[in-house]
């Protein structure tokens, strides 16, 4: 795991543009925001939030959110993702996004901040070894 100055400015931005998705987050049974953001090919960056439901299982997280809306508009092609949550430093991103992030960018890297907010990235590969591929 390697951590990253917090002078790495396209990351501190990407993970400012995930902390500026939690005021979206719809989260009222859960009570735990998560905002997420991708930095594209072009440096454009996409974010998103978790928004739940009743049918608990309908769930959909913030990076799966912000991967949803940038594969809409045509952008398969990724840097990084970065995920905060309100509540809780190191917000890996869950199982399930990260083979969903893996489909389109096995190599990306993913930033999360440690609890006194300075940027931490790994490899989505080293969070994810051994993706399944048919
Ligand atoms: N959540 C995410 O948005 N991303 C993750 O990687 C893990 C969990 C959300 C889902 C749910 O709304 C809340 O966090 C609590 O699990």
């Amino acid at each position: 795991m390697a951590l990253l100055e917090s002078t790495n400015e396209q990351y501190r931005q990407l993970i400012e543009s995930a902390r500026a998705a939690l005021q979206f987050s719809y989260s009222p049974y859960s009570h735990f925001q998560v905002g997420s953001a991708l930095l594209c090919a072009d440096g454009s960056i996409i974010s998103g939030c978790n928004i739940e439901c009743t049918t608990i299982g309908l769930t959909i997280c913030g990076e799966r959110c912000a991967l949803a809306k940038a594969i809409s508009q045509g952008e398969r092609n990724f840097k990084a993702v970065a995920i905060v949550a309100a509540s809780l430093a190191y917000c890996w991103p869950c199982g399930s996004c990260r083979e969903s992030l893996a489909e389109f960018a096995p190599d990306i890297d993913v930033i999360v901040e440690d609890d006194q907010r300075e940027l931490v990235v790994v490899k989505l590969n080293e969070l994810l070894p051994n993706q399944f591929l048919a």
